[in-house]
């Protein structure tokens, strides 16, 4: 049993702390909002995803799960400071570390003992020996025995937990082998393989592997606008290609394109690390303009389907980036409605779990309260993020309310020649073209 302190309890530090307190260490969670702190104590989650409630409160009980505002308790006995705040983009990408600044400040005033500092904030490349020296200049020549270690997170909204319990591989980075070692014997019970390597290399792989998967999945949008051009399928052509050992089959569905906390802000924070360091990240850029032109193409098919958007009522379906979750941020959907809206379209839009979210980000939307009521005179219907819900609906009744039959499937996940039959208007991405299908 360790004694972890986890500083910032959003996704990836209530996720971890959580999860290492499930593993039978005792765990305080720190985080500087009152009100969230509270409402965790209540047991009431500040985000949604699948399991997390019932393994706070399970841990909770259990007494390895605490949860405070207070850095001197928090700190107190600690043997590891897991730093999770977050990093929010910049302008021009930049991440903005004053939450690391701040924790890594703190345990320099409240830590009397030996600590370990492991970040597992995206932070950029060199923020592990900044995040040193920042500890260092405020202990103000008064000795602190610490070592930091980069941890980075490779969860997944809406996946996090089992992803935190079997993960493909956990990366340690620093230049105090002794303290990598030691984080590591904290991963030793998830029996996975353990990586460690230097402090920066350890940073660049997180960014690395998100920049890697968002380049698939761009991929696999220009894939499948060229196959709407020469009239091939993009999802056979996914599965042909996924076949292919050295390829494999993840991370290779074309839809609105990705969306979230994490692929935007932290491709778009590698570019500004390339750029401010004189080289040209000319794929990475590419990857992130396929992705703006994504939402774009979208809006297009629309307009040409209805020849003018101006007036036409348009029904959403799924705000949330991503299935599962009630996230928002940076969602396909989320641009697709302002763009829709710019071009004078009336939304009506529904989401399994991020309505309150949406609530608070769109404005002249009609938020509905499910499907049906989305269709009940809409123009066209779209679907955006691909909910378990949306699967299997009723589309003779959505038909019989619809003003026009007409869907763009953004994810592709509808039966296109059933639909079809059905008297539909069928688009998906990257297979609409082919005939009978
Ligand atoms: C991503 C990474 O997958 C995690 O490994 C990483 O830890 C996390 O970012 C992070 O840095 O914190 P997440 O953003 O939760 O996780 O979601 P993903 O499942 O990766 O999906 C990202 C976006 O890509 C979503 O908008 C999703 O709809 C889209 N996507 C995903 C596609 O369009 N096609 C695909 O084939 C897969």
């Amino acid at each position: 049993m360790s004694k972890i302190c986890v500083i910032g309890t959003g996704y990836v530090g209530l996720v971890t702390g959580t999860c290492f307190a499930d593993l039978g260490n005792e765990v305080i969670c720190l985080d500087i909002d009152h009100e969230r702190i509270a409402s965790l104590k209540a047991g009431q989650m500040p985000i949604y995803e699948p399991g997390l409630e019932q393994l706070v409160k399970q841990n909770v009980a259990a007494e390895r799960l605490f949860f405070t505002t207070d850095y001197a308790i928090a700190l107190k006995d600690a043997e590891y400071a897991f730093i999770a705040v977050g990093t929010p983009s910049g302008n021009d990408g930049e991440a903005d570390l004053r939450y690391v600044r701040s924790a890594a400040e703190a345990i320099a005033d409240h830590v009397k003992n030996a600590i370990l500092v492991i970040n597992k904030s995206t932070v950029p490349v060199g923020t592990g020996d900044w995040v040193a020296d920042v500890i260092n200049r405020r202990r103000h020549g008064k000795a602190l025995n610490f070592s930091v270690v980069s941890n980075p997170e490779f969860l997944r909204e809406g996946s996090a937990i089992n992803d935190f319990m079997n993960p493909d591989r956990v990366v340690l980075g620093s230049e105090d082998q002794s303290a990598a070692d030691r984080v590591a014997q904290l991963y030793q019970p998830l029996r996975c393989t353990i990586m460690t390597t230097d402090l920066r290399t350890a940073e660049m792989i997180k960014y690395a592997s998100n920049a890697f998967l968002a380049t698939r999945i761009s991929f696999i949008n220009e894939i499948a606008n060229i196959c709407e051009e020469l009239g091939a399928d993009v999802r056979e052509v996914a599965r042909g290609m996924g076949l292919d050992k050295r390829i494999g089959p993840q991370f290779l569905d074309a839809g609105l394109g990705w969306g979230g906390s994490c692929f935007p802000k932290d491709v778009k924070a590698l570019e500004h690390m390339a750029v401010l360091h004189g080289t040209q990240p000319q794929l990475l850029q590419a990857v992130m303009e396929i992705n703006r032109n994504q939402r774009r193409r979208a809006v297009m098919k629309l307009r040409k389907s209805l020849k003018t958007l101006n007036e036409k009522t348009i029904g959403v379906l799924g705000i949330a980036f991503k299935p599962n979750t009630d996230d928002i941020r940076d969602a396909a959907a989320i641009e697709l409605i302002h763009l829709l809206q710019n071009e004078g379209a009336q939304i009506k839009a529904y989401d399994p779990q991020a309505m309150e979210n949406a609530s608070h980000v769109l404005k002249n939307v009609v938020l509905c309260e499910n499907p049906y009521q989305v269709a009940e005179g809409a123009d066209a219907l779209v679907l955006a993020t691909e909910w378990n819900e949306f699967k299997q609906l009723d589309f003779k009744k959505l038909k019989s309310i619809m003003k026009q039959a007409v869907i763009l499937d953004g994810r592709n996940l509808w039966d296109a020649s059933a639909l079809k039959d059905l008297g539909f208007t069928y688009m998906g991405i990257g297979r609409y073209h082919l005939p009978g299908k």
